[in-house]
Parts: structure tokens; sequence; C-alpha cells
């Protein structure tokens, strides 16, 4: 199965489903990671943070798929933006992934109150231009941060990974992005199972419409909207179902009735504010 790419501001492509391992314990992760490549995910999103970058990097090597068939992201920890710690972050990153070059790298969160993100942006279009990335990006940027970093450095993100899924749909960000040449990451796409999305009648009259399962309609709502998307389980049968969402289509008017779940007044966030996460 060939998963659609979308082309980056950097002039990469990056698969448009992946594979998440945000909450996968480090033990699990080698595990988890080499089923997912089995079922054919090749784009991985993980995090300095999650503590799984090298279960990550085993499953990679483990698996004899050649560098250039996988997309590869990880990301910088809010701690480690200051000085010259993002130089040493993914010296750090890399090790553990066993990896010359990651694929995406993302500053975390602005954690505005230290100050210190526009900073770190700046030390990621450093390393970028070190080859230790080929393309760099941001999570959980507002468009106040994003005016700002692009405003003090000249470089556009090619990506903002932030909270996104149908209760939650983040209209600035992604009008911003839009308008600057951006893409946008869902992170959470299933709402992180903290609401009864596969319940909605929505969903469920979409996913009965096709014949899938409720998650299945909810990843073909985010790839028909453009968005890049990489849903996370552990378990192998999920992986497959979420894997398996080329062989239909949501209508228009499907899509446009997942889409009205939002409630339009950011109460369907299920996450930190990001000018709360310092
Ligand atoms: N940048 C950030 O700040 C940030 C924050 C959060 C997440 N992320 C990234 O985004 C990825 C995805 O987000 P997420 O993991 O938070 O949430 P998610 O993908 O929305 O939801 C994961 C939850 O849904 C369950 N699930 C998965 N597939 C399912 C299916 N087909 N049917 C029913 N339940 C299903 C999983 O359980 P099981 O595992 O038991 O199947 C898990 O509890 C993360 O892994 C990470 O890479 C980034």
């Amino acid at each position: 199965m060939t998963v659609p790419t979308v082309k980056l501001n950097s002039g990469y492509d990056i698969p448009q489903l992946g594979f998440g391992v945000f909450l996968v314990p480090p033990a699990e992760a080698e595990k988890a990671v080499s089923e997912a490549l089995e079922v054919g995910y090749r784009h991985i999103d993980t995090a300095a943070i999650y503590k799984n970058e090298e279960g990550v990097g085993a499953a990679i090597a483990a698996s004899g798929i050649p560098r250039d068939e996988l997309f590869i992201t990880t990301k910088l920890w809010n701690d480690r933006q200051a000085g010259d710690e993002p130089n040493a972050a993914i010296a750090e990153s890399l090790e553990k992934l066993g990896l010359d070059y990651v694929d995406l790298y993302l500053t975390h969160w602005p954690a505005p109150k230290n100050d210190n993100y526009s900073h770190a942006w700046q030390k990621m279009i450093e390393v970028r231009d070190q080859g230790l990335t080929r393309s760099i990006g941001v999570s959980n940027h507002l468009p106040e941060h994003l005016d700002r970093i692009v405003a003090e450095t000249g470089v556009t993100p090619a990506v903002d990974q932030v909270e996104l899924h149908p209760a939650y749909q983040q209209a600035d960000v992604r009008a911003w992005g839009d308008a600057n040449g951006m893409k946008i990451e869902s992170w959470g796409p299933l709402g992180q199972g903290k609401y009864p999305l596969f319940e909605n009648p929505a969903v469920v009259a979409a996913a009965e419409a096709h014949g899938v399962s409720p998650a299945q309609a909810v990843i073909r709502w985010h790839l028909q909207r453009g968005t890049i998307v990489f849903p996370k389980s552990t378990r192998i049968e999920r992986m497959r179902e979420n894997f398996d969402v080329f062989g239909f289509e949501l209508t228009a008017a499907e899509v446009d009735a997942i889409t009205a779940i939002d409630p339009g007044d950011g109460s369907g966030r299920v996450g930190t504010h990001p000018n709360d996460l310092n």
C-alpha cells in the first residue's frame, strides 16, 4: 500500500500517515515499532521526552528497511532550549536512534515563560544546516509564537504539530499554515480516547456508510483535510486497522458533518494549553 506524501517547504516529502509512540513504554517500543514497520508504516513520530528513542532505533536497525524509505521525527524537550543545549540534545537523540540524521526535528513546546523558544528555533536552523535533520518544525506553537520565530529568523517551520481532532480543530493555526506554506500535523488524532468520539453520530454514520470502524473514519477525515497524522496503538490489530484507510473515501457531506463536531469555543481541547506548559 502506498501512503500519500505531503511536500514540505524544505522540498522533502513526508508520508501523510505514520505511527506515533507517545506513551509506548520504553521496554515495549522495539516490539511496537517492529510491528508497525511490518504492517507497512514508514513514518515514525517519537520524542526525547518519550524515553523510547532507543527502542525505535532498535526496531529500525532490525528491520533492514533502507534508511531513505523511512521518515523519522523526534523532538527537542523544553528544558533543552537554551544555549547550545539543542545541539547536544539532537546528538543524543541520533545516538539513541542509531541514525546519522532524522527527517524532521521539532521544538516540542514553546514554553513561553522561559522565553527561549525563538533561540531554540535559531538552533534548529543551525542543526539543519549541519545535516543532522533534513527538515525542521515546531510543535504546540500558536500563531503568536510562529509570528515571532519567523520575524526573528526569516525561516518558516516545515510543520507545526498540534493537538487536532474533531472536537478541537485549531482553525487559527491551520489558517496560519495555509497562509505561510507550513503543514499541520495532528497529534491526538483520535482524541487520545479522552472523549466518546467513536460514538459521535457523525463518525458512526460515516463509518457505517463505508463499512469501516469509527477510528478509520476519523483517520480518513484527517487525511482528506490534508493534515499529517500518526495514530498510536500498541495493539497490532489496531495498527493494521489504522493503516487500512486508503480503500474508501468520505463524501464531502461526511467530512463536513465530522468537522461540525468542534463546538468552536475551545472546550474540545484534551491536552494542555501551550502557554501553560513551561
Ligand atoms: N507534540 C506533542 O505535544 C504530542 C502530544 C501527544 C501526542 N503526540 C504524537 O501524536 C501521536 C498520536 O497521539 P496520541 O498517541 O496522543 O493519541 P491518539 O493517537 O489520538 O490516541 C491513542 C489512543 O487511542 C487508542 N487507539 C488507537 N487506535 C485505535 C483504534 N483503531 N480503535 C480504538 N482505539 C484506538 C490507543 O489505545 P491502544 O494503544 O491500547 O490501542 C490509545 O489509547 C503520539 O503517539 C505522538 O507521536 C505529540
